[in-house]
């Protein structure tokens, strides 16, 4: 053997090796190699197809990645017609057919095959001598597009067979995208600025219809095999069960959701399952078809038109239709957060009638190019709220209007905040109904101004009778008014009015704490209490003044900013300072300098003499300000047992280090 041959037969072995383990791969699921053991072959086969171009041949394993573009498809005349199927959409139209069949056959003594309608594209694909030759689409029953270079493309479709194969034949299935490779398609697509696919089918279409094989060659394609007819040189099967377990073996891709069926309650056993279960599919589904297993019987019952007589569809209810979006209203959450809505003209979606959906937030109708007055696709899935898929850019008439979200709170009128890195706007307002409940309960907590007893089923009789409509009402509440919510015993009057003046002693802290300004937390309310002595310096620092603190970044800041720069909020301080709250600390520790002012300490490992809380209180309480980690603003690290990678971090930026005697010896020294 000359060299030649030598080559050529190690490639072919090769190939053979490589497609073998595709099948294992892609159509059976069960690998036997490793990925890095299968791309070694890979390597090695495109090194030696490089090195001899002569060699390559259109069913090497190298060819999936799409040969050069066409100008139009050619047509394929399909040997035997694709025909399309029946439907039937309940249980009594169900019956109906089985009647007809079984008084057609004279028996019902049959047994069925139930497969998933995948919602994908209809593809037939010739084989000989072993080969993949030719492929097409449905196209109008008769006759296709000759796709057969963007199929090679397909990792899970044979491009070789092997052992007792039939001279000729043909098999059918669906192309589809699956769900995960779907939303990554279109999730790309917007970053490119190119229009969504509404939804897996419509995207399984676009690609395979590509006249550059490359591109479809990027898509996330797949296909199950449902059918193989037209079979010269071989006994086959003699039902569609058997058929298909011949099909898997000769490697083509089988849905191993198929079932055989032997009555009409378990048919409409397996459409229940899937009507429930078919949210978990990775493949959209829109029904079942049914199918009677022995060919024999199929024959005799041929078919009407285009639509066999042996095998029908049970469709799901849909889950998508178009309508139009008349407007985008706004509602305001709980915490504030100002939540799009589409306003929709009625349609019915998945057997219910939708007139609203979800949009998320600005950004997504942005990305999405949502625009007022457009051509909708809304969907339904399942339980879940309606939301908008994608606009049919294609209905838009030019009249469509882009949507800006308020600079206002709709409910309110306070400004609204986007903060960055964060996807939601948000109402600043204190006394906004929307959030009052909300707000009410947090001001009440433990943490904040702990008034007891005020659950809250008792904030919400106050919400309704107008007693309470933001947290400073609550200072204004008498017997007289309390006495006119429902059940309320004179004991509970008593004991809640007498928490709520006791609430009153809370220091500054507390009270920023519990007025609820966004990114406020308990510890930045103190650091902010004894930074700035009182609510009134607070409102009127610039966001400079606040950034010099070491702990207060530019969120904290702008955050507190557009909190007391709403008038309404201004009201409600006004309200508290009215009832006698303390707005201002006692001795006004800004304008004391404090023996640790301006210092940060962070604390590392575990402490023995107190927990780290406590002696964080104590440092704050002597002006220094406490950090969770190290940084540049660092001035002392305090080393407990097994320390973590602060200490490295301390060490590194020079910051001193101090162990928990020496904190001790330093608090006992300033805390006279
Ligand atoms: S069998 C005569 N099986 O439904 C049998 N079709 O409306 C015809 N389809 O064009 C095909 N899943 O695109 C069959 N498991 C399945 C199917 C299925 C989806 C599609 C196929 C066909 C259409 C007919």
């Amino acid at each position: 053997m000359d060299n030649l041959t030598e080559l050529r037969k190690h490639i072919e072995q090769l190939r053979e090796q490589i497609n073998y383990h595709n099948m294992r791969y892609y159509s059976l699921d069960s690998p036997e190699i490793s990925d890095s053991e299968y791309d070694a072959l890979m390597v090695e086969l495109i090194r030696l197809e490089t090195e001899h171009p002569e060699l390559v041949s259109p069913d090497s394993p190298t060819q999936r990645v799409g040969v050069a573009p066409v100008d139009a498809f050619g047509t394929i005349t399909h040997d035997i017609p694709m025909l399309s199927l029946g439907n039937v959409f309940d249980d009594a139209e169900l019956h109906a057919w089985h009647k007809r069949v079984s008084g057609l056959l004279g028996t019902s003594d049959y047994t069925f095959v139930c497969e998933h309608k995948m919602d994908g594209l209809a593809v037939s694909l010739v084989y000989e001598d072993g080969q993949f030759v030719r492929g097409a689409t449905r196209g109008n029953g008769l006759q296709g597009e000759d796709i057969t270079q963007n199929l090679r493309t397909i990792r899970s479709i044979p491009l070789s067979l092997h052992g007792n194969i039939p001279q000729k034949f043909e098999v059918r299935g669906e192309v589809y995208i699956p769900r995960a490779g779907f939303k990554k398609l279109n999730e790309s697509r917007i970053s490119e600025g190119q229009p969504l696919f509404a939804n897996p089918r419509n995207a399984a279409a676009g690609s395979l219809r590509q006249l550059d094989p490359r591109i479809t060659a990027q898509r996330p394609l797949n296909i199950y095999f449902y059918y193989g007819l037209g079979f010269t040189g071989i006994d086959v099967p003699s039902t569609h069960w058997d058929m298909l377990r011949y099909l898997k073996s000769l490697g083509f891709r089988v849905n191993p959701n198929n079932a055989l069926v032997d009555t009409m309650n378990g048919v409409k056993a397996y459409y229940q399952l899937w009507l429930e279960k078919r949210e978990t599919l990775d493949y959209d589904a829109d029904g079942i078809v049914i199918k009677i297993n022995q060919f024999s019987l199929q024959q005799q019952l041929g078919s009407v038109g285009r639509e066999p007589r042996w095998a029908i569809a049970y469709k799901f209810p849909a889950t998508q239709a178009t309508t139009r979006l008349l407007d985008i209203g706004i509602n305001v959450g709980r915490t504030g957060s100002l939540n799009p809505y589409a306003v929709l003209e009625p349609v019915m979606v998945g057997g219910v009638r939708v007139k609203s959906a979800a949009l998320h937030n600005e950004e997504d109708i942005q990305r999405k190019d949502i625009r007022i007055g457009d051509t909708v696709i809304v969907q339904r899935a399942g339980e879940v709220i309606p939301e908008i898929v994608a606009p049919v850019t294609s209905k838009r008439t030019g009249k469509e209007k882009v949507f800006v979200m308020p600079k206002v709170c709709p409910v309110c009128g306070s400004e609204v905040l986007k903060l960055e890195g964060e996807a939601m706007v948000r109402c600043t307002g204190v006394a906004c109904p929307a959030q009052a409940l909300e707000l009410l309960k947090h001001f009440v907590s433990r943490g904040a101004m702990d008034i007891r007893g005020l659950g809250e089923s008792l904030s919400r009789s106050l919400f309704e009778a107008g007693l309470v409509r933001n947290v400073a009402d609550l200072y204004f509440l008498t017997e007289e008014k309390l006495e006119r919510i429902d059940g309320l015993a004179e004991k509970s009057i008593a004991n809640l009015l007498s928490a709520i003046e006791k609430s009153k002693q809370q220091p500054l802290a507390r009270i920023l704490f519990a007025i609820g300004i966004r990114h406020v937390g308990e510890e930045t309310a103190e650091v902010l209490a004894s930074h700035f002595g009182s609510i009134d310096r607070l409102a009127a620092a610039t966001a400079e003044e606040l950034q010099e603190i070491p702990s207060i970044g530019p969120k904290i800041a702008q955050s507190i900013i557009f909190f007391f720069r709403q008038e309404d909020n201004k009201k409600v301080i006004d309200k508290l300072r009215e009832a006698n709250l303390k707005l201002s600390s006692d001795d006004n520790i800004a304008t004391r300098e404090l023996p640790l002012s301006g210092q940060e300490f962070v604390i590392t490992g575990k402490l023995n003499s107190f927990p780290r809380h406590m002696a964080e209180a104590r440092l704050r309480a002597l002006g220094a300000s406490t950090g969770s980690s190290v940084t540049k603003k660092t001035t002392s690290l305090v080393v407990g047992a097994d320390p973590g990678s602060k200490l490295d971090k301390a060490r590194s930026l020079g910051v001193t280090i101090i162990e928990e005697h020496e904190l001790l010896k330093l608090l006992e020294k300033y805390e006279k």
